[in-house]
């Protein structure tokens, strides 16, 4: 068993990011500029929104924070929206979900310029995507497959099982494993809740990705020897041997699951340290004008 090592390829990425940064600024061009819109106080996504902001720095981009307070209205979220699709000094910009129960969250993401949509979420990139088309990739299924690309997984011709089939990570996931050219040409099986007889599926599975949500969901007993496991889980669970009582683990039971496997993504450490590293991959992308010119 081998890990896939997110926070080292994270590392490497932040790494590549910086470089292309200094070779920017030696031409006298445009830094890139990444704004995050926050709204609300949920500490998850506070937690989340710094850590966006911390990157940025990290490699040299530009960033604005704007944060607002729960009881921001639906049309003052559109109007800072809008104030950003129109600014051009912002290559892209996120607007950090959950939002608060009265804004409509689907309006607010179309009414993104596609164009600065570095998140992936409107319809038009996912469209493009779908179709094979220049577009930005979500951050978790561009971060599934950086680590693919980087440890030289195999896919052509192999059998993936996406669990779960959300916007965000097993849909687009399972439509990139099966698209045309590497990391693709997998054959794709999506399972989800309503799922007969998972385990006949996971365990014909050359490569699973589990996106479900449920802390611990995939077994032993339903992997493949030498099969190759990508947890994209993170769940807190209750521990009372740490100190803040819990602890956080994925949507594999990696203890028992990992002597079985090939290569495994460990949590923390795995796909969600690519998250971020791919939003900002995707932020020097519009920069760069290489999706949309
Ligand atoms: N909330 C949880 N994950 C994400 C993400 O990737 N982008 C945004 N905008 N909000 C999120």
């Amino acid at each position: 068993m081998a890990i896939l090592d997110g926070k080292q390829l994270a590392q490497q990425i932040r790494a590549e990011l910086q470089a292309e940064v200094s070779t920017i600024v030696e031409k006298g061009g445009k830094i890139p500029h990444l704004a995050a819109v926050l709204i609300g106080d949920n500490p998850a996504s506070q937690a989340y929104v710094r850590n966006k902001v911390r990157s940025c720095e990290q490699v040299g981009f530009r960033s604005t924070l704007i944060q607002r307070d729960a009881n921001t209205t639906h049309d003052e979220l559109l109007q800072i929206v809008d104030e950003l699709n129109q600014n051009p000094e912002i290559d892209g910009f996120i607007v950090q979900l959950p939002l608060p129960k009265h804004i409509d969250e689907y309006a607010i993401t179309l009414a993104i310029d596609p164009r600065k949509d570095v998140d992936g979420f409107h319809p038009l990139n996912f469209g493009r995507m779908a179709q094979g088309l220049p577009c930005y990739l979500p951050a978790t299924p561009f971060g599934i497959l950086e680590i693919i690309r980087r440890y030289e997984i195999p896919t052509a011709g192999k059998e993936v099982v996406v669990i779960g089939r959300s916007n965000i990570v097993g849909s687009p996931i399972s439509i990139l494993m099966a698209r045309k050219g590497y990391p693709g040409d997998a054959t794709v099986t999506i399972c989800h809740s309503r799922t007969q007889n998972l385990a006949e599926h996971t365990l014909k599975a050359d490569i699973i990705i589990a996106a479900i949500g449920q802390a611990e969901f995939l077994k032993a007993d339903m992997v493949k020897p030498g099969a190759v496991v990508i947890d994209v889980g993170i769940n807190r669970v209750d521990d009372h041997n740490t100190a803040s009582g819990y602890r956080l683990t994925g949507d594999v039971d990696y203890e028992n699951v990992a002597p079985k496997c090939a290569w495994i993504t460990p949590v923390p450490g795995g796909v969600g340290q690519l998250t971020v590293a791919a939003l900002l991959m995707n932020t020097l992308k519009s920069a760069k004008g290489e999706i949309y010119g």
